[in-house]
């Protein structure tokens, strides 16, 4: 980057601890200028206070409730004034047996994880497409996957749910943009150590990547156009397989007619 050439801009949710901090962290040493996003304007101004330096990297700390329709329609307008990445990142687990999940935690999880993940990348596409490049980078969790695992102390039907939407949306989306020159992922990490466990009163596991690892990884598939990045996974060839598995599903299932075991009532 020239002296005079104006800088790139990433807006992080959820920038204000953990993954999302991380993420601004790594982006403003790669020269990135940052737009911080979360509801604690005093986190928020320590993250600019260390990495703002005269004549470096410029931080403009966002403070908006994702769950509130003004703070969330305050980031839209901010990204729809350009931005050349956005990484939505804010999350909590709100984990608990679902017979218990009351309806304010489960609009909260919808809120956080599904209606400003859909929200802000939509803002992001309509600003980038005219211009034809830009990247936006969604925080999913390999929960998604684990509708057919067995975790029940995670007590996560609602969270999982949420992330499952996060990483079907954002692959349909990286198809629909490719050839406008977006680039989009879905991160899907593992147990990673920050506060998310101590948020959601469960204890920290035992064995968790570090935040800036799994920002490594995230950034690392981004330049090299990974839509899927599953930070832990040595076997890249597994996302293959269950895509496959996927298409399987859609190619059998997708029949004009009841397959046999419908044709009869049980019993
Ligand atoms: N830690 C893990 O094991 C793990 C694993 C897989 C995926 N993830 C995902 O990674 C993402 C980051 O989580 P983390 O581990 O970094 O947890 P964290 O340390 O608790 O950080 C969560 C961030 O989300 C923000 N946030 C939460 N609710 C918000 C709201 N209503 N409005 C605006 N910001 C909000 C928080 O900021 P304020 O409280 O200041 O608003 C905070 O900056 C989440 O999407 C999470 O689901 C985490």
């Amino acid at each position: 980057m020239t002296a005079s050439a104006p800088r790139p801009v990433a807006l992080v949710t959820g920038a204000s601890s953990g993954l999302g901090h991380a993420y601004a962290r790594q982006l403003a040493e790669g020269g990135w200028d940052l737009v911080p996003v979360a509801r604690r304007a005093s986190r928020l101004e320590a993250l600019a206070a260390r990495l703002q330096i005269p004549g470096g990297v410029t931080v403009q700390p966002l403070v908006a409730d994702l769950t509130d329709e003004t703070g969330l329609a305050r980031v839209a307008e901010r990204i729809d004034r350009g931005v050349d990445l956005v990484v939505n990142c804010a999350g909590f687990a709100g984990y608990m047996p679902f017979a218990e999940l009351s309806g304010e935690v489960a609009d909260a999880l919808i809120d956080v994880h599904v209606r400003a993940v859909t929200h802000l990348t939509g803002a992001a596409v309509r600003a980038m497409v005219p211009h034809r490049r830009g990247a936006i980078i969604n925080v999913a969790s390999l929960l998604a996957f684990s509708e057919s695992a067995v975790l029940g102390r995670f007590n996560r039907a609602a969270y999982a749910g949420c992330k499952a939407f996060i990483v079907t949306f954002t692959q349909l989306v990286a198809q629909e943009v490719h050839d406008h020159g977006i680039k989009v992922q879905v991160c899907c990490p593992g147990a990673v150590a920050t506060e998310f466990h101590d948020v959601a009163g469960v204890p920290r596991p035992p064995a968790a990547m570090s935040p800036e690892e799994v920002v490594t990884a995230s950034l690392r598939a981004l330049d090299a156009g990974e839509v899927v990045c599953v930070p832990g996974l040595e076997d890249p060839t597994v996302i293959e397989r269950y895509h496959e598995a996927q298409r399987e599903m859609l190619r059998q299932g997708n029949r004009p007619e009841l397959a046999e075991r419908y044709r009869v009532a049980a019993g």
